[in-house]
């Protein structure tokens, strides 16, 4: 039986960290979940480490329709992420709504879409329309122009007030769980400790309600620059099903992430 909103929110209740793996593929998801991770999520980060871009900016709602249905067809218990690509979002609600509907006829439970206050009434119209909705703080890959490349955000107090007042208004708008990326450990404990919905951090510090890694990273195939949160389970678990069993462990027992991977 796949995870539920309500498994979840029991898991945030009783205070288990919540464990999420960005897969793209039947495989990968099938191992993930076997080893104890609760959320599969296809992230629009497929258009570097699958496709070979240098942002998520290229990725299209079909490419993230076509690597959902793969993350579906090969799992049976993880709760389905499915993310909402650059542009498929931003013009309008009913936009939204299309796009996301797309990523749900595909087998998502959820869709996840960046972006701050002015995501709010996007996310008013997919929750009440049946689209539950993970949003995405702090370091947002798809405007990584408007932030200057992928750097780490929130460190002044007044981009952290308004970053913790973003996640106040999505949360009042109906989202259901936010990421919150790059950012400092002390900003990820804040914005945690002032919602009432769970909080999956990558770079964001140990407080945060659960941890994503992508499998790429967690596996240390992606050839590219990494970044500080990353940890490679591979060096000590040594096959890829025991990586994945660590990660879990590992952020279940609160060992991960450690000092050197915040901010
Ligand atoms: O695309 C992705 O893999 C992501 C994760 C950083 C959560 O957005």
């Amino acid at each position: 039986m796949r995870l539920t909103l309500k498994d979840l929110a029991k898991k945030y209740e009783a205070k288990e960290k919540i464990t999420m793996v960005t897969v793209y593929d039947s495989s990968f998801a099938a191992v993930a979940e076997q080893a104890g991770v609760d959320i599969l999520f296809i992230g629009d980060s497929l258009g570097m480490t699958v496709q070979g871009h240098d942002s998520p900016l290229p990725v299209t709602v079909e490419d993230m329709v076509y690597h959902t249905r793969a993350v579906v067809r090969g799992s049976k218990q993880g709760f389905v992420i499915g993310d909402l690509p650059f542009g498929a979002y931003h013009e309008s609600p009913a936009q939204a709504f299309r796009n996301a509907a797309q990523l749900m006829m595909a087998g998502a439970n959820m869709v996840k879409l960046e972006g701050g206050a002015v995501m709010a009434e996007a996310v008013e119209f997919l929750t009440k329309r049946g689209i539950p909705v993970c949003g995405h703080l702090g370091l947002t890959p798809q405007s990584y122009n408007a932030l200057g490349g992928f750097r780490v955000q929130g460190k002044s107090d007044e981009a952290a007030q308004r970053l913790i007042n973003d996640a106040k208004t999505l949360q009042n708008a109906g989202m259901f769980m936010v990421v919150l990326e790059a950012i400092p450990a002390t900003l990820g404990k804040d914005v945690t400790t002032s919602l009432t919905i769970p909080t999956i951090g990558i770079g964001a510090g140990p407080d945060c309600s659960g941890q994503v890694l992508l499998a790429y990273d967690l596996l240390d195939i992606f050839p590219g620059q990494k970044a500080k949160f990353v940890k490679n389970f591979m060096a000590t678990g040594g096959s890829v099903s025991a990586a994945f069993t660590n990660f879990v462990k590992e952020v279940k027992d609160g060992s991960f992430p450690g000092p050197e991977h915040c901010y």
